[in-house]
């Protein structure tokens, strides 16, 4: 597994400050529509310059027409960044539209899905999709595989049998992980990183019990040596 923190923090200085803390560590950094949409590229810049080894995920969730996806992604590839995620529900012409535009890109970022947002409940998930979150999920999954996405972000709970739809290599991004069991906060369901593990989660992502805790140093250390140890 490898370890996703995310820069959820409400301010650049205070995001680059818990960088800073964390950057002797080769790890992810998850950057949101919040402080991307403030921070910018800059932002990016100033992550690579602290530590040019972290790994940026932008978490940026994007849904448009096919062309103007394909365009968004070739300029995240030019940002330099590692993985980005698009909406599985703009189709599979979006899906094949953004990986031939990235297809001449040598280190392309990898590409992930989001199949249902976790703020849906099933009801509401209903109304919208015509489907459980579990049938569509499935359902997102298999299309992003079959139309060349890298992986999907999804429940640590949903991990399996994903791949188990798809392959083994289809990368599962998850949220809600709780390393030791800390509070839940406004997550439904969340898992320690023994329960990722087995589940075959590819990579955690964690944000509040890191930028939370009085030394992130410390307990992303703890996070790396489990993670190693499992
Ligand atoms: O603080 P916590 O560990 O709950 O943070 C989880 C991060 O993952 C937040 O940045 C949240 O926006 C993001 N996320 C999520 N559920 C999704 C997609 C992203 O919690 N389905």
């Amino acid at each position: 597994m490898e370890l996703v923190v995310a820069l959820d923090l409400p301010s650049a200085e205070e995001n680059l400050a818990l960088a800073r803390a964390l950057g002797t560590y080769n790890i992810w950094m998850k950057v949101g529509f919040r402080s991307y949409i403030r921070d910018g590229r800059p932002f990016i810049e100033a992550l690579k310059a602290i530590n040019p080894n972290f790994r940026l995920f932008l978490d940026l969730k994007l849904y448009d027409i096919p062309n103007t996806m394909a365009d968004a992604a070739e300029e995240i590839a030019k940002l330099g960044v590692d993985m980005f995620n698009i909406h599985a529900s703009a189709g599979p012409v979006a899906m094949r539209a953004v990986m031939e535009r990235l297809s001449s890109y040598e280190n392309r970022p990898l590409v992930l899905a989001v199949t249902a947002l976790t703020s849906f409940d099933e009801a509401t998930f209903k109304t919208i999709y015509e489907k459980s979150i579990d049938e569509k999920a499935e359902q997102f999954a298999k299309m992003s595989y079959e139309n060349g996405l890298d992986g999907v972000v999804c429940s640590a709970f949903e991990s399996r049998a994903i791949k188990a739809a798809t392959s083994q290599k289809f990368i599962t991004l998850c949220p809600g992980i709780r390393p030791f069991g800390e509070d839940a906060g406004d997550q439904q369901r969340v898992a320690t990183l023994e329960t990722a593990a087995k589940e075959s989660v590819d990579f955690p992502v964690v944000g509040r019990p890191v930028y939370k805790d009085t030394d992130p140093e410390g307990k992303v250390a703890k996070i790396l040596e489990v993670i190693t140890s499992l």
